[in-house]
């Protein structure tokens, strides 16, 4: 297993180019699933949950061609099974899309209950009441969710709670469903934006994505397409987030400035200057961070998956700052190991109060998921002395080439693989 070696205050300065986003990748991917013909799909992240469901995609029987480290080309004409095992499953949330792209493409899916970051419960029932709705079948039996239909009817569907995976899972299982889907109280975020945009380029017709009520008229036939993804918001984040953290000043490439509003208005409440352009953003500090409260809420409210990353950021500021987690039950796994590093803060149930302290100090800690372990990363870039952070594959989960794009803006950090790497990777 690899840990990264951090040493400490160096601002972060210059550029960095932002990938495509995980998010949007992890959904577009399985979605090449209801085309009849070739997709070629660009701006791919190399990160590890693509490169696991591109296997999911290939070991169904779909043909795959990586054009580039960016580009790939599906074609999913003569896929053999319906079935995606646990072990395929279990390592990332994402693997419940094939559940919809196979619903939707073949009537029948097969898919072992997706793993993904602990933060407490993660139900699936809204996913379900969706199948249910366009007419599937749906059980759970030792662990593998079963769907099937003879036919799938487009119906009115209400989520009764505002998910992101729930609203793309239906779209996907209702693009070839016959008539009309309605899918009310829909997620917002802009991967389910770009998904609607991807399946609509193959000649599905959805409208509404971005709002929150998405009207899907089933097609019968989708042709292949090109499509580039769309830049990652939350790779962007960590990055502005970085550049306040260490008192940087740096260029952020290949963003869609709107995507990151309501960071940027964050950054700016806490004295952090930020300057955008058409598809760039500059984040730089030079004074102190002040304090602030952050609510985390669906698109395009605050995003959770950006709340460790400016917890570290209060963690710094003058005075008491209070961060509501609005979206998940537990997701502040990551506190204790910043209290560690000299945070000061006091976590009861979804509310966390920060302290905000001089400086943090190194200390070993392990990335406890995915964006903690973004956040962590962060604080030791920040802190005085050698971090040692651990259990890094998490970050792999979702940043492409983190420590090169932050050796290149002035950080010091290694990656050094620890001894028994293979054993502990097998279990
Ligand atoms: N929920 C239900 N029932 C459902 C589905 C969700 O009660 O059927 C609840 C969840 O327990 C949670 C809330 O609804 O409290 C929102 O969950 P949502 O379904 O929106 O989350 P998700 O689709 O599982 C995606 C991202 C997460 C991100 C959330 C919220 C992907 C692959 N994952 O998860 O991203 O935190 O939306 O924005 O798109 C990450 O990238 O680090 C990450 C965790």
């Amino acid at each position: 297993m690899d840990k990264f070696v951090i040493t400490g205050g160096n601002p972060l300065i210059g550029e960095v180019s932002i990938s495509g986003a995980k998010n949007a990748a992890v959904a577009i991917i399985p979605a090449a699933l209801l085309s009849d013909g070739v997709c070629r799909i660009e701006n791919i992240p190399n990160i590890s949950d693509v490169s696991m469901i591109i296997r999911i995609l290939h070991e169904l029987g779909a043909g795959i061609k990586m054009i580039n480290k960016s580009t790939i080309e599906i074609d999913a004409r003569h896929i053999t099974t319906t079935e995606v095992p646990y072990e395929m499953a279990r390592r990332m949330r994402a693997s419940y899309y094939m559940i919809g792209a196979l619903l939707g493409r073949f009537k029948q899916a097969r898919v072992s209950m997706p793993g993904g970051c602990d933060f407490g419960v993660r139900p699936i029932d809204q996913h379900l009441k969706g199948f249910a709705a366009l007419g599937a079948e749906v059980s759970l039996d030792q662990g593998m969710v079963d769907a099937h239909a003879d036919e799938l009817v487009g119906n009115q569907i209400y989520l009764d709670v505002l998910s992101v995976g729930a609203t793309i899972n239906i779209m996907l299982a209702a693009t070839k469903a016959k008539g009309l889907t309605i899918l009310e109280n829909a997620a917002r975020e802009p991967h389910i934006v770009d998904l609607a945009n991807f399946l609509n380029s193959m000649g599905a017709d959805i409208r509404g994505a971005g709002t929150d009520v998405i009207k899907i008229r089933g097609v019968d036939h989708l042709n292949g397409t090109t499509y580039s993804i769309i830049p990652d918001q939350i790779e962007a984040g960590t990055y502005m987030a970085a550049a306040a953290a260490t008192k940087g000043d740096v260029l952020i490439k290949n963003v869609i400035p709107k995507h990151l509003e309501s960071i940027t208005a964050k950054l700016l409440e806490m004295g952090v200057q930020v300057e955008e352009y058409d598809d760039s953003i500059r984040v730089s500090r030079s004074g102190d961070l002040m304090r602030c409260n952050i609510k985390t809420m669906p698109h395009p409210g605050f995003p959770t998956d950006m709340q460790p990353q400016f917890a570290v950021l209060l963690a710094m500021a003058k005075g008491t700052s209070i961060v509501t987690e609005g979206v998940w039950d537990n997701r502040f796994r990551y506190v204790e190991e910043l209290r560690r590093m000299g945070a000061s803060v006091q976590v009861d149930g979804k509310v966390a109060v920060f302290e905000g302290v001089e400086e943090l100090r190194a200390a070993p800690i392990k990335a406890t998921d995915l964006r903690a372990g973004a956040a962590l990363m962060i604080a030791a870039l920040a802190a005085n002395g050698v971090t040692e952070l651990e259990e890094i594959y998490h970050i792999d989960r979702g940043y492409e080439d983190i420590e090169e794009k932050l050796r290149a803006l002035g950080a010091d950090i290694r990656r050094v693989t620890m001894p028994g790497a293979a054993v502990a990777k097998a279990q």
